[in-house]
């Protein structure tokens, strides 16, 4: 019998060092998901920083080389200033969620955001024979950190983009209220998505892009993610539809 109860003991000892152990493995393991979070999260605002200072170098250089265009230059310096205000308010909304600061959502024309991203976007849409067809209501108002839905409509629409590279296509966004619902579609008539890769597109740096392909660059595989992530913060969701070679529909449902 006493040996019964030593054993007992010993068991109990046994159970709780291993409690411990477990304890301290679950909090290493939450330290290192809020390091991998970090991670993912400085690498989006690179990235989000990147899609802005491209056109910014583009207008600044045209102001360089045209320094006898008066009209030109003045158009060209006030995107750059413009474009260069917007990543340091990309950068501030951004810092605020990385510190767990609530930003502020307010209504906004959706329509008027949609064209401030094509003016950031910088590039003439018709130069890549691409058409452009926009279908928003002018009444139509969200409820939304504005920098931050602009963000996720730059990446769906420069998404877009590539996947009509080079041979050009149509890029459609409509909007429309239904119900307690903001409903936004994205749609082109690109290169679509594989079956295979449908499961994959809002994974951490998942990207097809290589810079033989016809966006000539290394994506990040961050797009997607950010727009997954910040649709949630607005309560919203996003989904996808897509034909190979025929084109994709990315959908957004934000609540009123
Ligand atoms: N409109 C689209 N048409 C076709 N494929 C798309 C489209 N949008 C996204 N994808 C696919 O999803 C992948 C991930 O997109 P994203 O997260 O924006 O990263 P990246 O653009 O850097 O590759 C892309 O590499 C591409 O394969
Ligand atoms: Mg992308």
């Amino acid at each position: 019998m006493p040996q019964l109860i030593e054993k007992r003991r010993s068991l109990n000892k046994e159970i709780n060092l291993q409690l411990q152990q477990n304890k301290e493995l679950e909090a290493r393991l939450a330290k290192l998901q809020a390091l991998a979070n970090l991670g993912t999260i400085s690498a989006i605002v690179a990235h989000e920083i990147n899609n802005i200072l491209m056109p910014l170098g583009n207008y600044a250089q045209v102001a360089l080389n045209n320094p006898t265009d008066l009209p030109l230059t003045e158009k060209a310096l006030q995107k750059t200033v413009h474009n260069s205000a917007r990543a340091s308010e990309i950068l501030e909304s951004m810092l605020a969620v990385v510190n767990g600061e609530a930003v502020e959502k307010r209504q906004c024309r959706l329509k008027q955001l949609v064209e401030e991203v094509f003016s950031c976007i910088g590039r003439e849409f018709e130069k890549d024979s691409l058409k452009l067809k926009i279908q928003i209501p002018d009444e139509l108002d969200i409820t939304a950190v504005p920098v931050q839905m602009q963000q996720v409509l730059m990446n769906l629409i420069l998404n877009a983009r590539e996947a009509m590279m080079p041979s050009g296509g149509t890029l459609q966004i409509n909007a429309r209220r239904q119900q307690d619902t903001v409903i936004i579609e994205v749609s082109d008539t690109g290169c679509g998505i594989q079956q295979e890769n449908m499961d994959k597109l809002f994974e951490p740096f998942f990207t097809t892009k290589t810079p033989e392909g016809p966006a000539a660059r290394v994506g990040s595989g961050l797009g997607l993610v950010f727009c997954k992530e910040i649709v949630g913060s607005h309560g919203g969701a996003i989904s996808v539809e897509s034909k190979p070679n025929q084109g994709t529909k990315f959908i957004i449902t934000l609540p009123i």
